[in-house]
């Protein structure tokens, strides 16, 4: 695994998240790279944190780095690059202040400070270069982060945002009795009372709509177009860890962070396969059969078939209640999930055709395969309500 060997043992949780964002910044570096004179990345909780590695290789702000200087490099132009990382830590911080110190090629800010109170920091060196393009993570320890305090970031055109959705704290407080706990919860969304919105839904249901609702959210309050998510799962258990939520204004970004989910959840499993070998050896017993071979992934599996299922009954839904759609808003309605590919979209549109369920509209003869920005649109044979 291109020598981070061993930096995430148990905390795989944490690889499977690096994944995402090394391989999705890693596109994303070279594509805004070839058209913008800047980019500009935005860690508002940089880390380091349970880090590994003498050179940060296991934290993001080390990743992000890596890539940025790797597309600057790649395409071979003159990408301003700049970043700004805060880490309320002072020890962390310290540790974050040398590394970046050795980096002249990158206009590097840190703030020894809490997120919440740097926004206008933030915002101040993002808009010192007019013609950047700013990225954002947001990936807190802990579980709640206001709405309103992160809205001056989500505006913030052009743009792009990357959040940690903590779905494992955030679905205990759905029905904590604590005031402060449920000022927090609502604080989260933005919406006072909003937990009773859940209280009726139990387990997957209840795990898909408080997701659902938060993406939804934040999309709308940066005036996002388009939104996606990824899930990560419990390193050691059949349980659903943390999502993470995507936000961009462009298609071609969409299919990037889908790209990276993808490749992510199979770094993802194989990290719990050998979580699991490792556990089961340690016992003094070793197995013939490669960690891969014996794991279960019945539980990966499982959700994936159920994202699968319900994204279908949502699409289903939207094609009875509109005479036609565009291709494109179904097929940004369905990547809104996590576990589900762009193949997935397409696969189930020429499903329905062919048992004539669809009609699909402004197709060439010679495309078979419904495409995005082609003007395609979809209709239920027999009309709306068919
Ligand atoms: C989950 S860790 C971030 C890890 C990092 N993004 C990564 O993936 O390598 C959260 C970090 O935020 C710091 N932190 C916690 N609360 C903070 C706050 N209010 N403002 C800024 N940093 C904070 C913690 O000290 C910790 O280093």
């Amino acid at each position: 695994m291109n020598g981070l060997e061993g930096l995430y043992d148990g905390r795989e949780q944490t690889l499977a998240k690096h994944e995402v964002l090394r391989r999705y910044l890693q596109r994303f570096a070279f594509i805004i790279g070839s058209w913008s004179q800047s980019i500009t990345y935005v860690d508002c909780y940089s880390g380091p944190w349970d880090e590994r590695s003498e050179e940060f290789a296991d934290t993001s702000f080390g990743i992000a780095i890596e890539q940025l200087r790797a597309a600057k490099r790649d395409l071979g132009m003159e990408i301003r690059l700049r970043c700004f990382f805060i880490e309320r830590n002072k020890e962390a911080c310290r540790k974050l202040e040398n590394f970046v110190s050795r980096f002249d090629d990158i206009e590097i800010e840190t703030r020894n400070a809490d997120f919440e109170n740097s926004i206008s920091d933030i915002l101040k060196f993002v808009r010192a270069d007019s013609k950047t393009f700013p990225f954002f993570l947001i990936d807190p320890k802990g579980w709640s982060i206001p709405l309103d305090v992160i809205r001056p970031l989500l505006e913030c055109q052009p743009g792009e945002v990357l959040i940690t959705f903590m779905l494992e704290f955030i679905r205990r407080f759905v029905e904590h009795p604590e005031p402060v706990i449920q000022r927090t919860f609502d604080a989260l969304y933005g919406e006072t009372g909003i937990a009773k919105k859940f209280r009726d839904l139990r387990g997957d249901a209840r795990d898909d709509a408080l997701l659902h609702e938060y993406l939804q959210r934040v999309k709308r309050a940066g005036g996002f177009e388009l939104a996606s998510s990824s899930l990560v799962l419990h390193p050691q258990k059949a349980r659903k860890h943390f999502n993470l939520v995507y936000l961009t204004r462009h298609h071609r970004g969409i299919e990037v962070f889908k790209e990276a989910e993808k490749a992510a959840m199979q770094a993802m499993e194989s990290a719990r396969a050998a979580a699991a070998q490792r556990r089961r050896q340690s016992g003094g017993q070793m197995e013939f059969l490669d960690a891969e071979d014996m794991h279960n992934d019945t539980y990966f599996n499982g959700l994936r078939v159920r994202h699968l299922s319900s994204i279908s009954d949502k699409l289903m839904r939207l094609l009875q209640t509109h005479s036609e759609l565009m291709y494109d808003d179904l097929w940004a309605c369905g990547l809104e999930s996590p576990l589900i590919w762009p193949t997935d979209i397409s696969a189930q549109m020429l499903k329905w055709r062919d048992s004539k369920v669809i009609a699909m509209h402004g197709m060439k003869a010679s495309e078979r395969v419904p495409k995005t920005r082609s003007q395609h649109r979809v209709s239920l044979v027999g009309g709306a309500g068919a």
